[in-house]
């Protein structure tokens, strides 16, 4: 286990990484997880990564879990990256399909290594505010490790996220509001009730699991990183973990100073993001009103907002919004092109492409990266009817 400590993605000021931590002590910004990246190398190698087992646990010198600790694992991460059939037109265009995650999306890598660390520094009931996908992975793996879990939905939630919550033995708590609502619901009861807080960038290894998106895209790109990332962006722990990653592999050697120009996709109804990125703004107000189908994307305020638009910039790329309508068109397109019935936030991923294309932002013969975030079999109640 290579990590050295915890540091504060705002003010820098270091926290150890061998307690239960939240937020920064000094500004309550998300903390990082610093890895000696020399001494990790000396036994992760590019080619041995290779023969390893096809879990994101193969990455383990750069996770932060001791080695004689056992990990919560249900076998998550080494999802395909599958080459576009037709969708992608004169677009080098791969789908990065981590519907094939345990409990169905990407919310497993993050929970995983979360889980697993909450567990080793002595937590034993874990709390989180969820879209829903979050929330069913966060039972899953809390059931796998013997915790209890907490969890906090929106009353709109997709049923089967709920249920699913339920039936993974979750204590299952509807809120007449949004994911803010939820998450403020934890805040004031989590000291009384001995919940370890695990909301999205207000812990730190949820992250750590999500990186391994960008460990696991470098190596299927042959350690060259593609030229565009589309991204569907609610709390942006995906965007945060993958640059992370990048930079990483970069001071590990693996791969050299190219970075893919990485776009946040969001909902018209829900798009602080994409506002705050318009507006040359370095944080993102609250976005009023929010609503949209893609429930991970309704996040009206995301705590890791300047980290998020910060890497929007410095990787020249930008931030495009959906609206509903079209996201639901688009992912019976991808469906019977592709074969794969995706998650409503990602067919916001492969409309954003279809528009930044004909505005000429993407280019003929570019390598693009998109990925299904989630199995579309979550929102029926989304899709039927329509
Ligand atoms: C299917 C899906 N895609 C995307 C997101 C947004 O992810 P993030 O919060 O990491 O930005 C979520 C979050 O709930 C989700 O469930
Ligand atoms: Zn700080």
């Amino acid at each position: 286990m290579f990590v050295t400590h915890l540091e504060c993605s705002a003010c820098g000021r270091q926290h150890e990484w061998s307690r239960l931590q939240n937020l920064c002590l000094s500004c309550g910004k998300p903390l990082l997880a610093i890895v000696d990246l020399a001494a990790a190398s000396r036994t992760l190698k590019r080619d041995t990564v290779a023969t390893r087992e096809k879990s994101l646990w193969r990455y383990r010198e750069v996770l932060p879990l001791p080695d004689d600790v056992d990990l919560v694992s249900l076998g998550e991460g080494g999802t395909p990256l599958l080459r576009a059939q037709k969708f992608g037109g004169d677009i080098d265009l791969w789908i990065k399909d981590e519907s094939l995650n345990p409990t169905q999306s990407f919310k497993a890598r993050g929970m995983s290594v979360a889980v697993s660390m909450a567990k080793h520094l002595g937590a034993t009931k874990l709390a989180v505010p969820s879209a829903g996908n979050a929330g069913g992975a966060l039972a899953a793996y809390a059931a796998r490790a013997g915790l209890e879990a907490h969890i906090f939905m929106p009353r709109d939630t997709p049923r089967a996220n709920i249920i699913e919550c339920r039936e993974l033995g979750a204590h299952v708590t509807l809120i007449d509001g949004l994911i803010t609502d939820c998450g403020a619901e934890i805040a004031r009861r989590k000291a009384k009730e001995g919940w370890f807080d695990m909301s999205t960038l207000k812990e730190p290894y949820r992250v750590e699991g999500k990186k391994t998106l960008g460990y696991e895209l470098a190596e299927q790109c042959g350690w060259e990183l593609p030229d565009v990332i589309l991204y569907p962006t609610g709390g942006g722990t995906g965007l945060i973990g993958m640059w992370k990653a990048f930079d990483e592999l970069e001071a590990l050697g693996w791969i050299g100073t190219k970075r893919p120009r990485m776009f946040a996709v969001q909902a018209t109804g829900c798009a602080p993001i994409v506002r705050a990125f318009e507006a040359q703004e370095k944080t993102a107000a609250e976005f009023p009103d929010a609503h949209t189908i893609a429930s991970g994307l309704r996040v009206p305020k995301a705590i890791g907002d300047f980290l998020i638009l910060n890497i929007l910039r410095q990787s020249n790329g930008g931030a495009i919004a959906i609206d509903d309508e079209e996201m639901i068109r688009v992912a019976r397109e991808v469906g019977s092109s592709e074969g794969l019935f995706i998650a409503p936030e990602a067919a916001a991923c492969f409309a954003g492409l279809k528009s930044l294309r004909s505005e000429g932002e993407i280019g003929s013969g570019e390598r693009v990266i998109v990925f299904n975030t989630g199995s579309g079999i979550k929102y029926l109640d989304c899709y039927q009817d329509r």
